[in-house]
């Protein structure tokens, strides 16, 4: 082969790896930004990208775009590993044309969403672009459909990771909506269906990008995404962690690694974890990173709903998924957003076999006229749906209070759960003893006496695990302090669990 063909093969993989040029790629750093290659560098194993379709350029022919054609075409698509384990990405190129998507751009993100369907390995989008590429029209839109498409057909299959590292709007909002998880960059990314201008013209409302959809809106309000970093490097560094936690598709069981945590490690201060006043609030994350191998605790969701924690750890190196109300906020009370929150959560597990521990301190569901109003009977009940569909192992530890339909939800007995164990001090009821006392003896509620007598016998008879573990709902009381060693051997008993839900199309779980 000549060296004129290799050279000229060199140049021009060097002109594609250029984008939209110098300047502009000293404009994405100017912004704090890193561009569409450097994210894949450090995404994946060095050295171990393969990119396709680098030559692939637009064919638009109007407004002047016959002149203007960047090979790449504003994104950068391939595949690499992560700690040795294949990935798929797409990295949208805000240097060329802001990253915006015509109809070869969207075909390239096919192809690679293809690919992970059919080879089974999950899909990393990065997205960093103004939506859809405004001189191609209809074209736009049928390339967007087409990823949408491609989306829905990965759902459950392959897991799909989003992370914003820049503008995200449009038409590019709605392939991140449909993947399992959404990561952004505070203070350079944001996310909007539309956008300020828009907003002013239609609503009148003055708002700033940040204020409109911004990391500070979507991971604290809204819960569109699933958490937010600092910077570029950071989220990048915790998607790589994320990865270790998860199969490359649901016919895998997720990746093991060595521990060298003993399975009966005992944790005296679990003992003490539980205040004697009931009302007072314990950190649930403490029990989580007890429990769990190494302390190692990846939480989904941090600053949304977070009255209930949700998130991935280990348990002898094989990964588990955790979910437990969280009495630091709002005493761990089940609502709309809690509800949501971990039943997308136990739903992504249960998609791909990861097994799901479940602690439980609820006092309930939130009373009031804003949760009703908002669809709290819907929302619980997509909890409630999540677990009793949910096919993985199944541990539960009552902790604390297990009231009302709340005890049901949180992976009891009775809607399979496979393991059930509570804590000596587990108060398992209808609802609190003294709102209990004021339902059953109404007539005695002027008598502040007579009420907390009333209320005192209620508590004897409810206020411990024994009623519920007489009946054989809860399979056994628990020492605290063994609580990893127990659920370790639960999971161990569970291994070859084998369970299918009857025939159907698909369920209809209620939204
Ligand atoms: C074509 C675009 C573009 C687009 C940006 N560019 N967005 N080209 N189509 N959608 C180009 C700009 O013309 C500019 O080119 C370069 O990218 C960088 O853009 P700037 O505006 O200079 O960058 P910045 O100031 O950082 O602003 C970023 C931005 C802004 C906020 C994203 O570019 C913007 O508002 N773009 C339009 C967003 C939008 O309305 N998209 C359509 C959404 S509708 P030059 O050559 O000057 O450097 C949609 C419907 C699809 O997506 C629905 C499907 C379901």
């Amino acid at each position: 082969m000549s060296s004129d063909i290799l050279e000229r093969l060199a140049e021009k993989r060097e002109q594609a790896r250029l984008g939209g040029g110098q300047a502009r790629i000293d404009k994405q750093h100017e912004k704090g930004k890193l561009t569409a290659r450097e994210r894949i560098e450090i995404l994946l194993d060095e050295g171990s990208f393969e990119e396709w379709d680098m030559f692939v350029e637009h064919r638009c022919h109007d407004f002047g775009m016959e002149e203007k054609r960047i090979p790449g075409d504003g994104v950068v698509t391939g595949w690499g590993t992560i700690d040795g384990r294949m990935v798929y990405v797409f990295s949208k190129d805000f240097t060329v044309f802001g990253g915006s998507l015509s109809k070869a751009h969207a075909e390239k993100i096919v192809k690679v969403q293809q690919a992970a369907t059919r080879n089974g390995a999950p899909v990393i989008g990065i997205f960093d672009a103004g939506g859809a590429r405004i001189q191609e029209g209809v074209d736009s839109l049928a390339g967007y459909a087409d990823i949408f498409l491609e989306n829905v057909m990965a759902s459950g299959c392959v897991p799909q990771i989003s992370v914003i590292m820049g503008p995200c709007a449009g038409g590019d909002v709605y392939s991140p909506a449909m993947t399992d998880f959404i990561f952004m960059v505070k203070d350079t990314s944001y996310m909007y269906v539309t956008g300020p201008d828009v907003v002013k013209t239609v609503t009148n409302e003055n708002v700033s990008h940040e204020e409109l959809g911004g990391a500070s809106v979507h991971a604290v309000k809204s819960g569109v995404v699933d958490g937010a970093f600092d910077n570029d490097v950071e989220a990048l560094i915790q998607i790589r962690r994320l990865m270790n936690f998860l199969p490359g598709s649901q016919a895998e069981k997720p990746p093991t690694r060595p521990s060298f945590d003993t399975i009966d490690r005992v944790e005296k201060s679990l003992d003490t974890l539980i205040p004697a006043n009931p009302n007072m609030p314990y950190d649930m994350r403490e029990l989580i990173e007890k429990v769990a191998d190494e302390g190692d605790f990846f939480e989904i969701s941090p600053d949304f709903g977070a009255n209930i924690l949700c998130g991935f750890g280990r348990i002898e190196g094989a990964p588990v998924g955790f979910v437990a109300n969280q009495p630091m906020t709002l005493a761990g009370v089940l609502d709309i957003d809690a509800s949501r929150k971990a039943a997308r959560f136990v739903r992504f597990c249960d998609c791909f076999n990861i097994p799901l521990i479940t602690f439980v301190d609820v006092p309930g569901f939130m009373p009031g006229t804003k949760q009703e109003y908002g669809g709290l009977i819907k929302h619980g009940a997509k909890l409630l749906f999540a677990y009793a569909e949910a096919t993985v192992p199944k541990v539960t530890v009552i902790t604390r209070k297990a009231y009302g339909g709340a005890y049901d939800v949180m992976s009891s007995k009775h809607i399979r759960g496979d393991v059930n164990y509570a804590w000596p001090n587990a108060e398992i009821a209808v609802m609190g003893a003294k709102g209990a006392a004021e339902i059953i003896y109404r007539a005695e509620r002027d008598n502040p006496e007579k009420m907390a007598e009333r209320s005192k016998e209620y508590e004897d008879r409810f206020a411990n695990p024994f009623v519920a573990a007489g009946k054989g709902y809860i399979d056994d009381v628990i020492q605290p302090h063994n609580t990893r060693h127990r659920i370790a051997r639960s999971l161990r008993q569970l291994k070859n669990k084998s369970i299918k839900n009857p025939p159907k199309k698909h369920d209809n779980i209620p939204l």
